[in-house]
């Protein structure tokens, strides 16, 4: 989703932003902008499309000053298009800004504005917030400010805060205040980089590093002023606050693509090594337990509690299906798992002993956080399952698990899907083990964990395999994925992968469902992925295969390496190595996230950067 990056020091202002929006390229946009303070006036150079044509604009249009901001856009308001992009002009141009989030109430905003003799030049809701702030900034002057002072420039932005409705990550510049770039922040994160002479805004922490470690994360209603050797940060109600300097543990190979073509392959391969980071000091084999610390709650409390809500979107809300069951059958706790951009606005029973999770690889996803607002604020403990140290949602938990599986940059989540249900599967394990699980299984179950790391690799030699099927059924434009129990969520993540990046109509069902209703797709042109290693109810998915290919539907079956009798009913099989029922989601998700990769490149697909999608999604 949009991105800021902001810096105000002693480097080249215009490359310091370019490089900060090409790392923020990931989050997913279509247009970029930077704009810089110079010494009469600020100029801004925009573009529609990638940060590289707006580089080449600003080679050949070059600008310069020792503080600027810069953005790329993901469309909510307006087209894509050059007057859309940000950087946007308030007034005359006394102020520049950029925004992430949504201002809801910008229609009446607008019309307001319109009637005071602004002119807007774009569709955006992000252009009222630049006008109004410069007729803030205007009757300060009028009130006796000095346009060139921070105090005159803070008082208008506090005005323009107070009538804004929705969400905002703002950086500020203004013409007349040198040396000065202003930061706001609700509902859409943003962090300041700290250095010597020098302040970076971002927001993520991936455009600041190589350049600092120290970093300040802003919370809601905090405005922060950024000005060589000086930063100072308000609360909005409650007035100065002294900044919590966060060390920051990314590193820059943690974002080089090295050998691989694309970030998505690269981390479909990381997932040993991030299967393994999930357990490591983990397992408890003396005591047949996992080791949590996190939770910040006592074995007591968590005796106490009846009842599991999981929430989250997208691939994470799989993984937390894949934790009903595990949470279920390991630990016999009742578990649900809500999508949160229900949740944050239903209202279902849940008691005190209701335990809250919030799964989320970026921490900053806005229905999940909303979520997780919403059932703290009924007294409900939540925690976070979360990939993204210092991210909103891992701050404002009361506590939780960390994926640490480094940055996850390419948009279509695949690693953080494995690390999720790997510790999904240690909190059961923790739980069950607390409660009704004994010693011999919960020894089982750890030797078992102890193997996915090298169990992974092994599914990763599926690689040729699954090229060759992509190769021949990338033409294919509709798919079905079809899996039962714990194979469910795989299939639905299947297809989920299929969809987001090649951009073919893929559905996952139970495999018996499709009897129901999906089955009337099925003819000579809609091939069905089975998830099918061996498990309780094997013979079961195998009938539904039959049902399949009575309707002459291709099948490609993701099955146990040894399954031979599979090959007699699937046209193509790919095999994986045999885990236990819970561990298949860990094993059958390789081949399949795989399958979607290959298929997306034969079709032309930006797999790293797919149409309309952002990596993290800050807006509802
Ligand atoms: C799919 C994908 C999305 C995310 C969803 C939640 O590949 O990446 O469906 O899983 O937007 O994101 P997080 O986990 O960051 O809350």
């Amino acid at each position: 989703m949009c991105g800021i990056v902001g810096y105000v020091g002693y480097r080249s202002v215009p490359e310091l932003l370019l490089e900060g929006l090409h790392r923020l390229e990931y989050r997913g946009y279509d247009s970029a902008g930077i704009a810089v303070l110079g010494d009469r006036d600020i100029e801004i150079r925009k573009k529609a499309g990638r940060v590289n044509h707006l580089a080449e604009l600003v080679r050949t249009k070059p600008v310069t000053g020792r503080v600027g901001i810069g953005h790329t856009r993901w469309a909510t308001h307006g087209a894509t298009t050059d007057q859309n992009s940000h950087p946007h002009v308030g007034g005359n141009g006394d102020v520049v800004i950029v925004h992430n989030g949504v201002i809801e109430n910008y229609d009446v905003l607008r019309k307001q504005l319109t009637q005071l003799g602004y002119v807007f030049r774009s569709q955006t809701d992000t252009e009222v917030a630049a006008h109004l702030l410069s007729h803030h900034l205007e009757e300060q002057i009028r009130l006796g400010g000095e346009p060139g002072d921070v105090e005159t420039c803070l008082k208008a932005v506090y005005a323009t805060l107070d009538r804004l409705k929705g969400t905002y990550g703002l950086g500020i510049l203004f013409r007349e205040c040198p040396d000065t770039l202003i930061a706001a922040r609700c509902g859409s994160p943003l962090v300041v980089g700290v250095g010597k002479d020098e302040y970076f805004l971002a927001s993520d922490a991936s455009p600041l590093v190589g350049y600092t470690k120290d970093v300040v994360y802003l919370s809601d209603h905090e405005i922060a002023v950024l000005q060589p050797g000086n930063l100072r940060i308000e609360h909005r109600s409650r007035g100065s606050v002294s900044p919590s300097v966060q060390t920051l543990e990314q590193v820059a190979s943690d974002t080089d693509l090295g050998q691989y073509e694309h970030y998505m392959l690269k981390e479909i391969y990381e997932q040993p090594q991030t299967i393994e980071n999930a357990l490591r000091g983990r397992l408890d084999g003396e005591e047949a337990t996992a080791v949590i610390g996190g939770l910040n709650l006592t074995a007591k409390e968590l005796r106490r509690i009846d009842r599991i809500v999981l929430t989250a979107c997208g691939t994470s809300w799989h993984s937390g299906l894949v934790g009903e069951y595990v949470l279920e059958e390991f630990a016999r706790m009742p578990t649900e798992v809500e999508y949160a951009s229900e949740l944050r606005y239903r209202n279902p029973p849940m008691s005190d002993r209701t335990l809250v999770f919030a799964i989320t690889q970026s921490g900053e996803t806005a229905d999940t956080l909303a979520a997780m607002r919403e059932c703290k604020r009924k007294g409900h403990p939540t925690l976070a399952i979360c990939n993204v140290v210092g991210s909103t949602i891992a701050r404002e938990a009361d506590g939780g698990i960390y994926l640490h599986a480094g940055p996850e940059i390419g948009v279509a989540s695949t690693k953080a899907f494995t690390s999720q249900v790997t510790v999904l599967t240690l909190l059961a394990l923790y739980l069950g083990r607390m409660r009704h699980m004994s010693y011999p299984a919960g020894k089982r179950i750890i030797g078992q964990l102890r193997d996915m790391p090298e169990k992974i690799s092994k599914a990763l030699e599926c690689h040729a395999q699954v090229k060759d099927v992509a190769e021949r059924y990338h033409h294919f434009n509709n798919f079905l994925y079809l899996g039962r129990l714990y194979n469910f969520p795989v299939a639905l993540e299947g297809a989920l992968k299929l969809k987001e990046i090649s951009y073919i109509h893929a559905e996952g069902y139970p495999a018996a469902e499709m009897k129901h209703g999906p089955i009337a797709l099925v003819d000579q042109q809609t091939p069905s992925v089975f998830v099918v290693p061996r498990g309780g109810i094997y013979p079961k998915v195998v009938s539904n295969m039959e049902e399949i290919r009575a309707r002459r539907g291709p099948i490609i079956a993701i099955a146990c390496e040894g399954d031979t009798d599979i090959a007699r009913i699937a046209d193509d099989v790919i095999y994986v190595p045999d885990v236990e029922e819970y561990l298949q989601p860990l094993v059958c998700a390789i081949p399949l996230q795989l399958l979607a990769y290959h298929i997306a490149l034969h079709r032309g697909c930006n797999v790293d950067r797919p149409r309309n999608l952002a990596k993290s999604v800050t807006v509802e």
